[in-house]
């Protein structure tokens, strides 16, 4: 991800005096990395992607919701979406305002950045066409979100992050619930079912891969090993599974993974990776398990709602801006 040390005007050498050892003493002494005097390039350099990704995805969030909060039922239900969506423009504050600690140039990065160079999960974009795909996406994708953030949490080694998702935690916390406590009104009627059914259909699978490649592939091992996060991409899958498919399970919604009470682990029943139509949110799963390559390769293009939306949160500083 070059983009990312690019936006600063000051190379990442000249930001972060410590060398990889003095980092790994800090660390190794119980130490919290508390800011640049403490960093390492190499520290810096994977602290800015992380944050990133995180800032990003919050920050996207944030338009996805908005268009789907319009099928609100009633005026109430108007109002808990939007204070979902105020809660994920304050997460994005966080990352972003760290990012800026770090020496990231923010403008730069928040409204001058072309919509495809944005780093968050491609299930965002993806339209949400309904508040029973908005609320479907409180349970999945916000208990994804959840999963990833409470990790960093506990695990996270840069201090100013960890205190600060003190608070996010709880929040996510809310449009989890938010979610769930509506999927299970929905599924208390045949109709409200069937619909739920559908969202989950197409939105399920696209959540299992948010977490990303497996460990065995994954181009990323120095989040595990500087201590960015603590746990590997395939088992956060396993802990949003674990999350997820009793809830579905027990309001009567059918998903591709059952629970092994032998190994103790949710085994993917559905070929995964797998082809995506992203025009007709469904997945071609006749053509069996595609490569990751395949899976990149879609991530990369980037979906249907990625200009639209990246548009909607810049275009305030475009139309405002005194530069
Ligand atoms: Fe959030
Ligand atoms: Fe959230």
């Amino acid at each position: 991800m070059p983009n990312v040390s690019q936006v600063s005007h000051v190379s990442v050498e000249d930001l972060a005096p410590w060398s990889e050892e003095q980092v790994q003493a800090h660390l190794a002494a119980g130490k919290l990395v508390e800011g640049l005097q403490h960093m390492s390039p190499k520290y810096l350099e994977g602290m800015r992607r992380i944050l990133t990704v995180s800032a990003d995805t919050e920050f996207v969030s944030a338009p996805s919701y908005l268009r789907a909060a319009q099928h609100a039922p009633a005026l109430n239900n108007f109002g808990s979406a939007m204070s979902i969506i105020q809660d994920e423009l304050a997460h994005a504050h966080i990352g972003y305002r760290l990012l800026g600690d770090l020496g990231v140039d923010m403008d730069r990065l928040i409204y001058e950045r072309p919509a495809e160079e944005f780093k968050y999960p491609y299930a965002f974009d993806l339209p949400l066409d309904s508040w029973v795909e908005l609320v479907c996406a409180n349970a999945l994708y916000d208990q994804a979100g959840f999963v990833l953030l409470s990790d960093v949490h506990r695990h996270s080694t840069f201090g100013p992050w960890k205190r600060a998702l003190a608070k996010v935690d709880k929040e996510e916390t809310f449009h989890l619930r938010h979610g769930r406590t509506w999927v299970k009104k929905l599924c208390r009627e045949p109709d409200g079912r069937a619909a739920v059914q559908a969202a989950v259909d197409w939105m399920f699978i696209l959540t299992l891969e948010w977490f990303g490649l497996p460990d065995e592939r994954k181009h990323h091992g120095i989040q595990l090993e500087y201590g960015f996060k603590g746990l590997g991409n395939d088992e956060l899958r396993q802990e949003w599974m674990r999350a997820v498919v009793p809830f579905l399970e027990e309001v009567g919604i059918d998903v591709p993974a059952h629970h092994d009470p032998e190994a103790d682990v949710y085994v993917i029943d559905c070929p995964f990776p797998a082809r995506f139509d992203p025009e007709r949110k469904a997945w071609d799963l006749s053509a069996g398990a595609v490569g990751w390559d395949e899976v990149l390769a879609r991530w990369k293009a980037r979906g249907p709602m990625n200009r639209d939306y990246v548009e909607r949160l810049q275009r305030g500083y475009r139309t405002t801006s005194l530069r």
